[in-house]
């Protein structure tokens, strides 16, 4: 089972500039990631927050949820969230990071991911098919 958790305003995904996001809708890739789960073989459980601390408590809660492995999109909580970076080392899993864009070819603020380095790796860049790439390589780390 892998738990994918997205950050603040990824709720509004579709409508929040499409030329930058791409137009699937949070709910569509929501329907998309657990397609994805049940193509690998594996349970894939979704969530979506605007709040620092729900991800928090949902990073620090996922072993004992029984997942193996986590996909984060902080949003822009990636920038400075300290207290994300925290809960990702004080957690066992293996956490792999997604973004929707190419942090590097945006916003110079973008290029600085706090969390990036408690992660295993960041996908950037590649819209939805990051998440799949994320979701692959949990499952094969764990082979
Ligand atoms: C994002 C990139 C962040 O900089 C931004 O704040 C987001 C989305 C992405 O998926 O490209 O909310 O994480």
């Amino acid at each position: 089972m892998i738990l994918v958790l997205n950050g603040p305003n990824l709720n509004l995904l579709g409508k929040r500039e499409p030329e930058v996001y791409g137009t699937l809708s949070y709910e569509e890739l929501e329907e998309q990631l657990e397609a994805w789960g049940q193509q690998l073989g594996t349970v894939v459980v979704a969530r979506q927050s605007n709040h620092e601390g729900q991800l928090v408590e949902w990073i620090q809660r996922a072993e004992s949820e029984g997942f193996f492995g986590i996909v984060l999109n902080p949003g822009a909580l990636t920038h400075y969230s300290y207290a994300l970076f925290d809960a990702i080392r004080a957690q066992p899993l293996p956490v792999v990071e997604v973004h929707l864009s190419n942090l590097y070819a945006r916003e110079p603020f973008r290029t600085k991911s706090v969390t990036a380095p408690a992660t295993k790796g960041v996908i950037s860049g590649l819209g939805a098919l990051g998440y799949r790439l994320a979701l692959e390589y949990l499952l094969e780390a764990r082979a």
